[in-house]
């Protein structure tokens, strides 16, 4: 069976791709991140090719170890530094029509009247095209000293997400009924203040009376992703999220994961089907195997396991260089970083147990999404499609090993193969981010997501 993928590109604001310094490759034009032309160039390109969305990813934390960043992070541009996505939504927006934006937001660091009030204007400036990506943060430890506090237990961070997005639900949903705004000049009626409603919460963690000062936007909630595969992670996605972005590595793991995220989201009374589950992985491709190979090989001398073991130990707080390198992490070991990324090599479900040594490996070859397909055009494809049938995931997130060269391959090779095979279409399904996911005429958020209790 053929399955329309949905196909997004990653990125941070940043100058090295997926995999260790690639910052240092002579063709990298990533180093000019902070140059809003890289930005519009890039999204007008991406649109041009059909891509669904492109995501920005983000936090405010680095590696560091013991509460100190760790060198090789600044000197080799290893998750550091980062710019704030946010505001380039705006600029990318300005040169599309239908290219979908994502941006991730933590529901650590702002509160949740101001990320439903940013997004609001973004999806109506977008016109229905934004996605929030909702995380509790990767780099944690060293987000949490930035803001001068204690870093909060993993899972009180999933309830505080919990509470932070019932809020931003309520003033979306809540607040302003879709009708509201009648813009009536004669009859001096901006919007119907019948129509326009206080929001009230009082949770554990963030409480919220009042407004949301936004008029409704083409989706009125943006398209809701979450990334984070813990028990709590989970949870949360089945409950809230609508897109899930899950690691890529080996198939039975994110088999498990996808079939384990559809069964949570069936127990809380919504279609599982509706979630779609979009994988991080790279594709490096050339007209033959030998070419490609090669183009991955000189990738990877850019990628040492110092800066494999400086990405492991921003994701998870763990140091894989002071430990037996030939000795498996141990089921069972937690951090309150990101459990995603033990869970992965311990066995958890479906999982191969790995080495301390095998795990920087992986990383130092795959970066953190996991999986990297090498080939020619049509091998990755007959990889692609057996992948899709062993996970029942729904896309990809593609990963920029090297910018522009990973998107001037999968533009001008992968793409058309995709295409004559029925596994991508040039082609946007509707107008809206949520169409481009979901389908056609889908622009709201489903009856069955816990949002809609929420309508007035
Ligand atoms: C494809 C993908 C994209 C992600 N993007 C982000 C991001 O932009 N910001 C972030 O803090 N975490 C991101 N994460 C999640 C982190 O890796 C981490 O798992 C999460 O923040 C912590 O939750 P956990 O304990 O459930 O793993 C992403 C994960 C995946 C798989």
């Amino acid at each position: 069976m053929t399955r329309r993928l949905t196909l997004g590109i990653f990125q941070f604001l940043a100058p090295s791709g997926m995999t260790g310094g690639s910052w240092r490759h002579p063709d990298n034009t990533a180093v000019d991140f902070l140059d809003i032309e890289h930005w519009t160039t890039l999204a007008r390109r991406f649109e041009r090719a059909g891509f669904d969305f492109l995501f920005f990813a983000d936090s405010y934390g680095y590696p560091e170890l013991e509460h100190q960043v760790i060198p090789d992070a600044v000197r080799d541009a290893i998750q550091f530094p980062q710019g704030d996505p946010i505001v380039i939504v705006s600029a990318v927006a300005a040169v599309t029509e239908r290219l979908g934006i994502v941006a991730t937001a933590s529901t650590m660091v702002e509160r949740p009247q101001a990320i439903a009030r940013r997004y609001a204007t973004l999806d109506n400036f977008t016109k229905g095209r934004l996605g929030w990506n909702i995380v509790t943060g990767a780099g944690q430890g060293s987000s949490a000293r930035l803001f001068g506090e204690e870093l909060t237990p993993h899972d009180t961070r999933y309830d505080m997400a919990e509470d932070h997005v019932q809020i931003a639900l309520k003033l979306w949903e809540g607040s302003w009924e879709p009708d509201a705004l009648r813009l009536d000049k004669e009859g001096r009626v901006y919007a119907d203040p019948a129509k326009v409603h206080e929001i009230s919460h009082a949770g554990p963690y963030f409480s919220a009376n009042g407004l949301l000062t936004v008029p409704p936007s083409p989706q009125q909630t943006p398209f809701l992703l979450q990334a984070g595969t813990s028990g709590r992670g989970k949870d949360f996605a089945a409950r809230y999220a609508e897109g899930v972005f899950l690691a890529g590595g080996e198939v039975s793991h994110i088999a498990a994961n996808v079939a384990d995220i559809r069964a949570r989201a069936a127990a809380f009374g919504r279609d599982p089907r509706a979630i779609k589950f979009v994988v991080g992985a790279s594709f490096i491709t050339a007209p033959t195997r030998e070419e490609a190979e090669a183009k991955r090989e000189e990738m990877l001398t850019l990628s040492t396991t110092e800066n494999a073991a400086t990405a492991y130990a921003y994701y998870t707080g763990l140091d894989l260089l002071a430990m037996d390198q030939d000795a498996p992490l141990g089921g069972g070991t937690r951090t309150e970083l990101g459990q995603s990324n033990v869970d992965r090599f311990t066995g958890e479900n479906g999982a191969t147990v790995k080495t301390v040594g095998e795990i920087l490996e992986d990383f130092r070859r795959n970066g953190v999404n996991g999986t990297t397909f090498v080939g020619t055009p049509a091998e990755i494809a007959d990889e692609v499609e057996a992948f899709i049938e062993a996970t029942d995931a729904d896309g990809f997130l593609i990963q920029p090993y090297l910018t522009p060269g990973t998107y001037d391959d999968l533009i001008e090779l992968l793409l058309p193969e995709f295409h004559r095979r029925g596994l991508h279409s040039p082609e946007y399904e509707g107008t809206t981010l949520r169409e481009h996911f979901q389908g056609e005429g889908r622009k709201r958020l489903a009856d069955d997501h816990p949002g809609a209790a929420f309508r007035p």
